[in-house]
């Protein structure tokens, strides 16, 4: 505890000495940017995508849970993978460069492949070229702003007296590269741009299994390195995001900062947002039951404390998880609940479907979350993943995630300093 309160102290310090220019006034700091699903519907295969979010899911699960349990010999925060479900787009540098990133709540670090770039792999966008940019400022290695990475950071040996930094990845991904700052364009505020000046790793070799449709990773974790973090003097901790159905083209998703988070008004609910303090980057809550319509199952007991809480919520995760004996006892419920026939699932990834022919009746399901209840529409629960194949979009795992098909359609807001997490229905293809 007192090691990361110093870290955190020492980074705000240095933070504030590398802000050498001066930032947009607080008002511009009210933003809202686009997020666009990876999986996006192939007409060809009008399923393919569904399963691939949900495969997706599933690594991603397996990783947050071995970062969670504190199991892998890997900085929690300061790593990263490919497997989120949405990019976003920044511009980097000056004159601006196009970044697309992967936005993901589950881990801290803004990092992008870099010029000289000894092993990239194919990208969204030209690779950034620091040289080309008259904003660009390497950070030094036994500086603040390094020292206070450590212990990620290191001097290069390459390159000598940089400040670098170095993440593999339990699925063979990896990233390294040095630290730096940089301007970043992050959205448009009536044609004017939003500007702000923000710490990253510019990253000279990387790989595994990033996909083409991203040059890097857009940290949205409590962390002290992620752009929520960095940028919270100015948006005062807050963002909420509106997330479109699996499957919707026509519309993006929307990622809001500052005044623009705001989550209130009619039909919202609160809850306790916790972060521990050896695991800052994850946004815990703490889930009380679950309903399948008026049936209450009770998260089983013996599990963390209300103040620790017993559940990340997770953008980048599609399907949610739970433990597998409070999963099984909602599955119970639920196959009660539905009477169809029951059938596999074709592509072997979820793990209660059923075969729907007409129309059906399908039950609610109430998440019960300390002093919030949210109440998911039957998308929010149940996806088709084959032709008249219906599943049910919750799995079981060892680290409970709340994840994006549970949170499409409402306004999920987080507001960091007052430790809130609200929830709003609303249609979100209608902003
Ligand atoms: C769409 O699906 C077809 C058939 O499965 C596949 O061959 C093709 O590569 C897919 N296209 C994309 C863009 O994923
Ligand atoms: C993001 O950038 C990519 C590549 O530059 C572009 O193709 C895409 O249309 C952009 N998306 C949005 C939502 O602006």
């Amino acid at each position: 505890m007192e090691a990361s309160l110093k870290f955190h102290s020492l980074l705000s310090f240095a933070l504030i000495l590398a802000l050498s220019t001066p930032r947009e006034s607080a008002s511009e700091y009210s933003f809202t940017t686009e997020l666009v699903r990876i999986d996006t519907p192939n007409s060809s295969d009008p399923y393919q995508h569904v399963v691939n979010a949900f495969r997706r899911s599933i690594s991603r699960a397996h990783r947050l849970s071995q970062n969670s349990a504190g199991t892998l010999a890997m900085p929690p925060g300061v790593l990263t993978n490919s497997d989120g479900s949405f990019t976003m787009n920044m511009s980097i540098g000056n004159p601006p460069a196009p970044f697309v990133g992967i936005a993901d709540t589950g881990s801290d670090l803004i990092w992008t492949q870099c010029e000289p770039c000894l092993q990239c792999f194919d990208q969204a966008s030209p690779v950034f070229d620091p040289s080309m940019s008259s904003t660009y400022e390497v950070i030094m290695c036994e500086t603040p702003l390094c020292n206070a990475l450590l212990p990620y950071s290191f001097c290069g040996p390459d390159l000598d007296l940089f400040c670098m930094n170095s993440n593999s990845y339990g699925d063979g991904s990896y990233t390294y590269g040095n630290i730096a700052t940089e301007n970043f364009i992050l959205g448009y505020v009536s044609g004017q741009p939003v500007n702000a000046i923000l710490l990253f790793e510019c990253g000279h070799m990387n790989g595994g299994t990033f996909t083409k449709v991203t040059d890097g990773i857009i940290g949205l974790g409590g962390g002290p390195v992620s752009l929520v973090s960095q940028l919270s003097d100015d948006t005062g901790g807050r963002f909420s995001y509106c997330l479109v159905p699996l499957g919707s083209t026509t519309k993006t998703s929307k990622l809001n900062f500052g005044a623009n988070a705001e989550v209130g008004g009619d039909g919202a609910v609160s809850t306790p947002l916790i972060q521990r303090d050896d695991q800052k980057t994850f946004y815990y809550l703490y889930l009380e039951a679950v309903s399948v319509d008026n049936r209450r199952i009770d998260f089983p007991p013996g599990g963390p404390s209300p103040d620790q809480g017993n559940i990340i919520i997770d953008s980048g995760t599609s399907l949610t998880l739970l433990p597998q004996d409070f999963y099984s006892q909602i599955e119970a419920a639920v196959i009660e609940s539905v009477q169809l026939p029951r059938v596999n699932d074709p592509s072997q990834t979820l793990s209660l479907c059923f075969q729907v022919a007409t129309e059906v009746n399908l039950p609610f399901l109430t998440f019960h979350f300390n002093g919030a209840d949210v109440r998911l529409p039957a998308l929010n629960a149940f996806v088709l993943i084959a032709q008249n194949v219906l599943c049910l979009t919750l799995g079981p795992s060892p680290t409970a995630l709340y994840g994006n098909v549970a949170q499409t359609n409402f306004l999920v807001g987080h507001d960091i300093p007052n430790k809130i997490v609200s929830f709003k229905p609303v249609d979100c293809t209608l902003f």
